[in-house]
């Protein structure tokens, strides 16, 4: 997951309408602004958004102040998410005092997640419309310029079970090296600490000729990776199509190199799954596996479906079968009934597991959850803050000793852009996800190339190619 607002995406260029025939008037052609808060599946989302937009005739900005729509693609997943969307919603209100018409629209999991209880915090939001309803924002945003300011909020937040978005076209998005394709969403899996089942309803698969059709069209527009998007992404099901068989097709796609994949559920970690990864070269060496928490008796109360002895199987198996395979995992600290001897499990399961990373959370009671209904969010913030801090610490160590392992190595490297600290250096990475700077040379973004690594930070790898 990406756990940092995603501030405007890299300019999309724009496409002719293609409303061309004279008797449908062409829509008032619009300049939108988007931003985008939350995980990969929410920027997927905001190409999708873009693409659309610019079907209809509209082109997008990255300058707010020009803007005749403002969008906030948004996330629910903490308190905190939202409460960020609600204060940057309400910076951009001037845009709203400064020219007439501007319509602002909040879409995503945080639109679902409020409805129009949003309004009660955020009454001049014009739109408010959930990761269900794409197909129908650009006319919802297009009737709410018609109808100017005095109208209702336009409200559309009915979850569709059958919606995947087949046959649109997402704008090309990202870095250009690297796309996203969501295979799935939705989720079936209830955790009780998490909203996203409320936000994104059922879990449904999409289909594989689509997977298949956007696969081939960023291999054709130059992309070398493909990122599969899930909420379970191993849950993947499309009739007899299976998570390990779409894998190994996409991997076939000529002019794809890498495929990734984000993020699979624990127990549905099937061996086909781990044959894939081990089997296909393309398939890159690194899996997301969130763990949430090393204690049985709390995974029961997430009612995560493992225990600690099901984690740690699947990751010894993965480890057997895919040697240089990467670990990295989610560690929620401080949920419900979460004892001093319960903490004490999970710091030592990460001691005793080393993921290469961990993306790590203070739990956020989550209105509408089992959780924020049925049991008590007694874990005071302080201890909250404590544990958090504690298995911070404890991964920022074991991660720089898992990058300092790779110095010595040489190791295949996909070269993603020109590196922002200096012109002279692209940022690439490993097929296990770690980060690699090198010297520009006569290298571009889009080359796979070996490094040999010659030193190490926490967070980055150095080295020269081969
Ligand atoms: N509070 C804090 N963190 C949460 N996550 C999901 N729900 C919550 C919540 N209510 C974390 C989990 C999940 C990651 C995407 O976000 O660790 O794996």
């Amino acid at each position: 997951m990406i756990l940092v607002g995603v501030m405007p995406d890299s300019f999309v260029p724009l496409r002719l309408p293609t409303k061309t025939s004279p008797d449908t008037p062409a829509p008032v052609r619009a300049r939108v602004y988007i931003e985008t808060y939350g995980c990969q599946m929410n920027v997927a989302d905001t190409d999708l958004i873009t693409g659309m937009f610019a079907q209809e005739g509209h082109e997008r900005t990255e300058d707010a102040a020009l803007a005749d729509v403002i969008l906030l693609n948004t996330c629910a997943i903490r308190e905190k998410a939202e409460e960020r969307v609600l204060a940057r919603a309400q910076e951009l209100r001037v845009h709203k005092k400064r020219r007439q018409g501007v319509v602002i629209g909040i879409t995503g999991c945080m639109a679902e997640h409020l409805k129009e209880k949003l309004l009660e915090r955020a009454p001049y939001v014009d739109v408010i419309a959930g990761p269900d309803s794409y197909r129908r924002l650009a006319h919802l945003v297009e009737q709410a310029r018609e109808e100017g300011g005095d109208r209702d909020p336009l409200v559309d937040v009915r979850l569709d079970k059958r919606e995947t978005y087949e046959g649109m076209n997402p704008a090309a998005g990202g870095d250009g090296v690297s796309g996203f394709i969501t295979i799935q969403r939705g989720c079936d899996k209830f955790c009780t600490f998490c909203i996203v089942p409320f936000t994104r309803g059922r879990e449904r698969g999409t289909p594989p000729r689509e997977i298949l059709r956007q696969a081939r069209a960023l291999a054709a527009a130059g992309y070398r990776e493909v990122a599969l998007l899930g909420q379970t992404v191993n849950s993947y099901r499309f009739e007899e199509a299976r998570f390990s068989d779409l894998l190994r097709a996409v991997a076939q796609v000529p002019g794809i190199e890498r495929v990734r994949f984000t993020s699979p559920y624990p127990v549905d970690f099937t061996d086909d799954v781990i044959a894939a990864i081990a089997e296909e070269p393309k398939i890159c060496k690194h899996v997301h596996l969130p763990l949430q928490s090393g204690s049985d008796r709390v995974l029961a109360r997430m009612k995560r479906g493992y225990t600690y002895a099901d984690f740690e199987r699947i990751s010894r198996e993965l480890r057997r079968a895919v040697p240089r395979v990467a670990i990295t995992t989610d560690i929620l600290v401080g949920f419900c009934g979460e004892t001093e001897e319960d903490h004490a499990q999970t710091i030592s399961v990460m001691r005793a597991l080393r993921f290469d990373g961990a993306f790590t959370f203070a739990y956020s009671e989550r209105p509408g959850t089992m959780a924020a209904k049925r049991i008590a969010d007694d874990v005071a913030d302080e201890v909250k803050k404590r544990r958090l801090t504690e298995v911070i610490q404890l991964q920022e160590s074991i991660s720089a000793e898992v990058m300092e392992s790779h110095v010595g190595r040489t190791e295949p490297v996909l070269l993603h852009a020109v590196s922002r600290r200096s012109d002279g250096e692209l940022v690439g990475r490993t097929d296990t996800f770690k980060a690699v700077i090198v010297s520009r040379g006569t290298h571009a973004p889009g080359d796979l190339v070996n490094v040999q690594i010659e030193r190490a930070t926490s967070a980055t790898l150095f080295g020269n190619v081969v």
